[in-house]
């Protein structure tokens, strides 16, 4: 995978706020992008409507989601914790050697701002589990905010940390931060995920407490 241009890239849960976002920024690197809902016809409308926005008609492309997924040769995954589980099974068949890279990570609706770890741990880590070894799951993107992402042309102010197992695809992914417009640092292993994810809920604390909405991370005193 060294050319990373030459990839077809998913974006499941694409016609959500984050998947939307990083959507408009990889077609604006040059990256083909499809991106997936569980309704052809609702990946459809919102394509029409990312289009627009980018000025360009056909720029994006949309698809049911496992359609979606058989067309790329990366996938981003952008769903809710909860309809996670469901919608791996859904497109399973369609990843046999692929890369995901997970943007989600676990939230508790009653306690957002509060650190709180799902059954496995990490949604990374449980996606890994239930996708096996011959799926290269890589997590990125957890603690960018989607408004930051709305508009492809704002510049964003924060890092982006890559967590994952497999050293290609983790290269792959840090590529994709950025071709969206980011840093990317190798933050370790998928299990670090657990912190990283984690760190979403203090960023959701921090927007609450200071009247914010673009809190995120940066890394400093390293040079790249
Ligand atoms: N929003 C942020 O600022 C932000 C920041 C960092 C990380 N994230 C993570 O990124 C992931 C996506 O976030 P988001 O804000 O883009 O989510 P969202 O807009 O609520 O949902 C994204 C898409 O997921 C699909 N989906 C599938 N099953 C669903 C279900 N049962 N309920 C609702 N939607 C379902 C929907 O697409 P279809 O209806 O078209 O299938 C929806 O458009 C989450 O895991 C979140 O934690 C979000």
């Amino acid at each position: 995978m060294s050319n990373n241009l030459l990839l077809t890239l998913a974006v499941i849960g694409g016609t959500g706020a984050e998947g939307s976002g990083l959507a408009m920024r990889w077609v604006r690197s040059g990256y083909r992008v499809v991106i997936g809902s569980r309704s052809a016809q609702k990946a459809a409308e919102r394509c029409a409507e990312l289009n627009q926005q980018m000025g360009e008609p056909g720029l994006i492309s949309g698809a049911e989601n496992s359609a979606a997924a058989k067309s790329a040769d990366l996938i981003v995954l952008a769903v809710p914790y909860g309809a996670q589980k469901d919608i791996l099974e859904s497109i399973r068949p369609e990843l046999n050697g692929k890369i995901l890279i997970n943007v989600g990570a676990w939230i508790n609706p009653e306690r957002p701002a509060t650190v709180e770890l799902p059954p496995g741990l990490s949604s990374s880590l449980e996606a890994q589990e239930q996708l096996g070894a011959d799926v290269r799951v890589v997590a990125a993107f957890q603690n960018v905010s989607a408004e930051y992402l709305s508009d492809p042309e704002r510049e964003i102010d924060c890092d982006v940390l890559v967590c994952g197992d497999d050293a290609e695809a983790k290269v792959s992914a840090m590529r994709m931060v950025e071709a969206a417009g980011m840093t990317a640092y190798d933050a370790g292993p998928l299990k670090n995920s657990i912190v990283v994810e984690g760190f979403t809920s203090i960023l959701v604390g921090i927007n609450k407490r200071y009247h914010a909405r673009l809190a995120g991370i940066r890394i400093t005193g390293v040079s790249l």
